[in-house]
């Protein structure tokens, strides 16, 4: 079963709240989200591997660490996904990104996956999906999954905001998948929208309604 983290920093839920908040700003709301990536983005590396090197300082020898292991790509699913991708470079600048284009259909709620691109060693890097958004799952897990046709096995899912039953619908469907989020919220309402949650994530971050 994979992992489900909590980020509850203090910085983090201070700043989802205002992100939840209908009276902010389409700037603001992008800023803060933007923000919290760069925060949730230290969580999700704390478990990078390390390895020993030597450096000369100016006046010894210091045994010190850098990352090692595989590269890091960043899979933001489209639209919202886009809105937290510069705030996790911020913290790991040479990290490819790869694009998952899907919708979901407003009568079914089901995903329809309308584009994909991605690094052409993907399969070689330990990747993370992001989205603001786990609503029933269905993205996440179609996402998760068309990396998995590419024989990707390394994968990390990032959202802001999840439901229970999309908790649960990707736990099912990706035991080996670990969730990051910096909250789980009560429910999903009829029209498959958290509830609290924030509304509609990609409206939001552009301004689209
Ligand atoms: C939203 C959100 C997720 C998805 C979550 O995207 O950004 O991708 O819904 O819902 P699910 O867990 O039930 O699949 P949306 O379909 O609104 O597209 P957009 O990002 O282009 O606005
Ligand atoms: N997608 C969103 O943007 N918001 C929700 O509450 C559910 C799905």
């Amino acid at each position: 079963m994979g992992k489900v983290f909590v980020c509850d920093h203090p910085l983090i839920q201070h700043k989802l709240t205002y992100i939840r908040d209908k009276s902010t700003t389409t700037k603001d709301f992008r800023e803060l989200v933007d923000e919290v990536a760069t925060l949730m983005a230290y969580e999700i590396t704390r478990e990078i591997p390390l390895q020993k090197v030597q450096v000369q300082t100016p006046v010894a020898t210091a045994e010190c660490r850098t990352i090692s292991g595989r590269m890091l790509g960043l899979i933001p699913i489209l639209r919202a996904g886009l809105g937290m991708v510069d705030g996790i470079l911020k913290l790991v600048p040479a990290a490819k990104v790869g694009h998952i284009g899907l919708y979901r259909d407003p009568q079914t709620l089901e995903p329809v996956e309308y584009y994909a691109k991605l690094p052409t060693d993907v399969q070689e890097r330990e990747l993370i999906v992001i989205d603001p958004m786990l609503a029933t799952g269905g993205s996440a897990n179609a996402a998760i999954e068309a990396l998995k046709r590419r024989n990707c096995s390394q994968i990390k899912l990032m959202c802001l905001i999840a439901a229970p039953e999309g908790v649960q619908a990707v736990q099912q469907a990706h035991p080996d998948v670990d969730l990051y989020v910096a909250a789980i919220d009560d429910y999903l309402d009829d029209h498959g929208y958290i509830i609290p949650g924030l509304g509609d994530a990609g409206d939001r971050l552009f301004g689209t309604k």
